[in-house]
């Protein structure tokens, strides 16, 4: 039998910039698999006609930020040799499949998807749900059944779609024949990355809010972020006892700081656990420890900037990356839309047999 290949799908949508919350959640772990060496395809998606099944009225958002998110990407370490990545809206033949796959889901099953239900909520959609909204998750089982995607590197907040993608792909399999590949999704092992909240310290991280800490913000920027970041506001003097529970500064610790982090910038501490102990025992200071994890952001954030840096002076070779990755994005999903028609048998005009089958039921009568 043939090996399985090991394909990745993901994406974004092109709604602002990327920040460090997409970068611990999904964007790290991503570069990580492309230079492990152990994926076939890696293909990385601009889902921008996602972003207009809630954003309908303005175009121009979602066109502003395709090529900034291309240059978030390349700067954190996506490698247009390794991996490609491709503009949603171009690849036509997702909105194909779409239409095929939603005769496999009910209207029941589609309200039950919890993400999709917070984000009716979230942009008050209760009275007037877009129906492209609504449908949002066909078009992403779509989107990574096109790329035949056996993993699928996202946050916590996709699991549903993921699930419901699962759940389509069985369907088909089962109406139509094994066609369509299974996807698994990866999440961060890191408990502080599925979840990174705002620098106040809210849950959601968001450009509304102003909380984000982007990954293209210069060094000044996430320095006054970080000093500023919510703590634990009952630990007033530097003397009380401090809590870890909902500290922005720990939990950004938890989702970035190493060992390494300590010997070279704070060495009187051996690791994590001895700098929360003596917070909570009481006689360490916000400053001190943010002032740290500062340290410990910019180490980060530096290589991605100078990428950056580099990449905006050259923005002809950044378009051709996205034209290019998007030829090819649109040659393999119209591949898979062959084989998904085939199955289907709506495939008249490419299976010779067609023309016999119907010109058989007239032979016998003459
Ligand atoms: N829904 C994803 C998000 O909001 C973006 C997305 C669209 C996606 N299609 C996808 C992610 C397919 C993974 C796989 O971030």
């Amino acid at each position: 039998m043939k090996e399985k290949k090991k394909i990745i799908l993901t994406g974004d949508r092109p709604t602002g910039n990327l920040h460090v919350g997409h970068y611990a959640g999904s964007l790290k772990r991503r570069v990580e698999l492309q230079n492990s060496g152990e994926f076939d395809q890696i293909y990385i998606m601009i889902a921008d006609a996602q972003a207009l099944t809630d954003n309908a009225d303005n175009p121009s958002k979602i066109r502003d930020y395709i090529m900034e998110v291309t240059l978030d990407y390349l700067s954190v370490g996506i490698d247009p040799e390794k991996s490609i990545i491709f503009v949603q809206s171009h690849v036509a033949e997702l909105t194909e499949l779409s239409f095929y796959y939603m005769n496999l889901v009910t209207v029941s099953r589609l309200q039950r998807n919890p993400t999709v239900k917070s984000e009716i909520q979230m942009r008050n959609f209760e009275t007037s749900i877009p129906v492209g909204f609504f449908t949002y998750p066909i078009s992403q089982a779509a989107d990574i059944t096109a790329f035949h995607a056996t993993t699928v590197p996202v946050g916590e907040d996709q699991a549903p779609m993921i699930e419901q993608t699962r759940e389509i792909v069985h369907k088909f399999n089962s109406v139509y024949g094994p066609v369509l590949t299974e996807p698994q999704i990866l999440l961060p092992d890191n408990a502080a990355c599925l979840r990174l909240p705002g620098t106040d310290g809210k849950a959601k991280m968001s450009k509304s809010l102003g909380n984000c800490i982007y990954l293209a913000e210069p060094e000044e920027e996430v320095r006054k972020k970080v000093m500023s970041m919510f703590t634990d506001p009952g630990h007033i003097r530097v003397q009380d006892p401090g809590k870890l529970e909902g500290n922005t500064v720990f939990t950004y610790l938890d989702a970035f700081c190493n060992q390494g982090h300590f010997a070279e910038y704070l060495p009187e501490y051996a690791n994590l656990d001895e700098l929360k102990a003596h917070y909570q025992r009481g006689g360490l200071g916000d400053v001190k420890v943010k002032k740290f994890l500062n340290c410990v952001m910019q180490e980060e954030l530096a290589p991605i900037r100078r990428r950056r840096a580099e990449y905006e002076k050259d923005m002809d070779h950044v378009y051709e990356i996205l034209r290019r990755g998007s030829q090819t994005a649109k040659e393999t999903a119209a591949a898979t839309l062959g084989e998904v028609k085939h199955a289907m048998k709506i495939d008249y005009f490419q299976d010779a047999s067609f023309l016999e089958e119907q010109k058989g039921k007239y032979a016998q009568q003459s």
